[in-house]
Parts: C-alpha cells; structure tokens; sequence
C-alpha cells in the first residue's frame, strides 16, 4: 500500500513519541488524534507538543477513545516499557481496529518472558483483522534482527555475540543517573542495579534465537558497574576515575546442550571509548560487522517505527515481530 495514505494517531507523545511524530510526518503519514495523561501536554496541538515547526490541527487528549474514534490505519504507541502495563492500552487500540507500531520494549518479542500477553494480543489482533509490533533499535534492531537478516547469506552459525557500546556523555541527565554516573562503586549494588537494567535483552535473546532456529532453553542476564578511568565532564556531572561510569549488562542464551548461543553486551557509560554497534558471528563462514558510532538510539527508533508502519499495515492479522515482517527501508531523502 501506499505509505502517504496512512493515517495516523500518536499514543504517547513524549521523547520517543515527539521524534515519531517527526518522522511520520516527515513521511506524509497524515495525523488524526493523539493521547498522552500528561496535563503539560492534554489541550494543546501535537505539532507544538512533538516541536514538529508547524501545527497539525490535532489537539492531544488524555481520553484515548477520543483520540481512538478516529480510526486510524496506525497507532504509534510509546508509553510504558512493560508488556503487562501497556496491555490495556494495547487492546483498546486493537479493538477499535487499527494496527499499532509500539516501543514497548517487552513487546518486541514477548512469546518467551510474558507468553500468556502474547497469546492473549495474538488473538484480540487475528480478531480485528490487524497486526501489532514492537520495536525499535534496541530491542527491535540493533541486538536481534540486525544479526538475523546478517545470518541470511551464512551456511550455519554456531553462535553470535553483539555488543552495543554506547557513550552516555552527550545523553539527557537522567539517563545519566540512571546509569549511576559518578556513584561510588560500593553503592552501585544497593542504588543502581536493581533497577538501571535495560528493558528487553532478553526478548533480544529469544527473538534472535527464534531467527536462527535454535531450541533456546535458558536465558541468564547480569548487570555490573563499568568503572571510570579517568574523570568525565559531561554537561550534567563530573565522573571521577575510579567511580561508576556506567552500566554493562550481558544476556546469554542457551540451547538444549547447555551451550551459550547468543551472546548480548551492552555497555552504557560517560567516556565510552569507541561506541559502536558490533555482530560477530562463529559460523560458516564468520562474518564481523561494526557499525562505528552505532545507531542513535532515540533518531533511529523513531525512524525505524515510521519506516516500518506500511510492512506492519500489510502484514497479516495478529502480533508479529520485526524477523516476520518484511524488512523496510528509508524512503525519505534529505532536504524534505
Ligand atoms: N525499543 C526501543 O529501542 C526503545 C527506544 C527508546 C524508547 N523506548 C521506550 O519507549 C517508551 C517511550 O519512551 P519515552 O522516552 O518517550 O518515555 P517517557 O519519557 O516516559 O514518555 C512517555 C509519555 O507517555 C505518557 N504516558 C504514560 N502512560 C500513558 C498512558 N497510559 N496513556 C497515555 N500517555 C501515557 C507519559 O506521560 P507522563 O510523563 O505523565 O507519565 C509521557 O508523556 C519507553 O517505554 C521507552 O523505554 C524503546
């Protein structure tokens, strides 16, 4: 189908969902309603809250049936991290009928971790006659189906690591906190780790797993400090050598033999050296990819979610994942 017919609503318009606003628009995907519970944002045009240059003639509202009676072919939907939390949510727009593109990390792949939510939407989607993603670039690219479309032309694999390294210096000052910038090591256990994980390496894990075809049975994660080097100056905070700089946090999954399959590593910290993106396959033949820099994780979600809408829209009943939806490109050039 054509992707300047889609219609369009936004379902929550904070950063990521700002910049999807942005990159749909940009597309010529044409806006109709908008929700987001935040009082700043309820009453005002969309094109003023997601700072898109111009208005859209859509006013944000906190009723979603409002918004949702528009009936829109696709709903971007980025709200919440949790598959349980942005259920709910999820259905209403099913419901209603519209295809729905989500950030919702958990829904990238949610058939492992929350089976029952997967089951349950698979059916309320097949039910409306419409189709549901999750994605984005981490998880939804960079970690699961990058390497799966990499594996395309190998004879076998035996196993994949990816390492994501990322430098958190030029990011917004509470993912800085987050990552527990400038804490000293003994209060990273108690302070950060419980709760600084990254949402959604294990979907990452099974959604690669399921690409390759490997009967995963296990899937362990760990989290621990990244310890600074030498001291960092961000625009928020000084990282003393020796403090935390960072996160790293590692997923394994394991097959039936017990053998590590898939390997993920994901570094977060201020000063990281050489960020990068990075697929090293053990196979026939081994194949390395980098991507220097790595993909901007908030410019390339929001790129991915409205590049994908036209495969979504197009793709058959029920809850998908990015491995079985055809693999979209750009269209956009520079200079629109
Ligand atoms: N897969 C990926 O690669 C990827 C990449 C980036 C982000 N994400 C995820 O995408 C989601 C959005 O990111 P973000 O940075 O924009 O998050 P955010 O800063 O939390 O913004 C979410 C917006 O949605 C609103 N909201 C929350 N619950 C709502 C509900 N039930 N109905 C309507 N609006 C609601 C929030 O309002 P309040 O602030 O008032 O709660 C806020 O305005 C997050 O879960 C994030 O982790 C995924």
């Amino acid at each position: 189908m054509s992707d300047d017919a889609l219609t369009a609503v936004q379902y929550g318009v904070g950063p990521i969902g700002s910049r999807i606003v942005e990159a749909a628009h940009r597309r010529e995907y044409e806006f109709v309603g908008a929700v987001d519970v935040d009082p700043e944002k309820v009453g005002r045009d969309l094109g003023d809250v997601a700072s898109v240059g111009e208005t859209l003639g859509v006013t944000v509202t906190d009723e979603s049936s409002e918004a949702l009676a528009t009936d829109p072919d696709v709903v971007f939907h980025s709200t919440v991290s949790s598959v349980r939390d942005a259920k709910p949510q999820l259905e209403e727009a099913i419901s209603r009928g519209a295809n729905v593109v989500s950030t919702t990390e958990e829904l990238a792949y949610p058939w492992w971790s929350n089976p029952d939510v997967a089951e349950a939407l698979d059916a309320t989607a097949r039910n409306h006659g419409v189709s549901v993603l999750g994605t984005g670039i981490n998880p939804g690219f960079v970690m699961d189906a990058m390497p799966a479309v990499l594996s395309t032309p190998m004879e076998s694999v035996e196993s994949v690591t990816v390492t994501r390294v990322q430098d958190a210096a030029g990011r917004r000052a509470p993912l800085q906190r987050k990552v527990g910038a400038g804490l000293a090591p003994d209060r990273f256990e108690s302070e950060i780790a419980t709760s600084a994980g990254h949402v959604g390496s294990t979907e990452s894990v099974a959604m690669l797993a399921d690409a390759l075809e490997v009967s995963l049975e296990e899937v362990s994660e760990s989290i621990e400090p990244v310890i600074a080097e030498t001291t960092v100056e961000t625009d928020h905070t000084t990282v003393e050598a020796g403090a935390v700089a960072g996160i790293r946090q590692t997923a394994h999954g394991y097959d039936e033999n017990g053998d590590v399959v898939v390997t993920l590593d994901l570094q977060l910290s201020v000063g990281a050296e050489e960020p990068r993106d990075h697929v090293d396959f053990d196979g026939v033949p081994d194949v390395t990819v980098t991507v220097d820099g790595g993909f901007h994780g908030d410019v390339c979600t929001s790129a991915l979610v409205a590049n994908v809408a036209p495969s979504v829209v197009d793709a058959p009943a029920g809850l998908r994942c990015m491995t079985d939806v055809p693999v979209p490109s750009v269209t956009a050039r520079g200079d629109r």
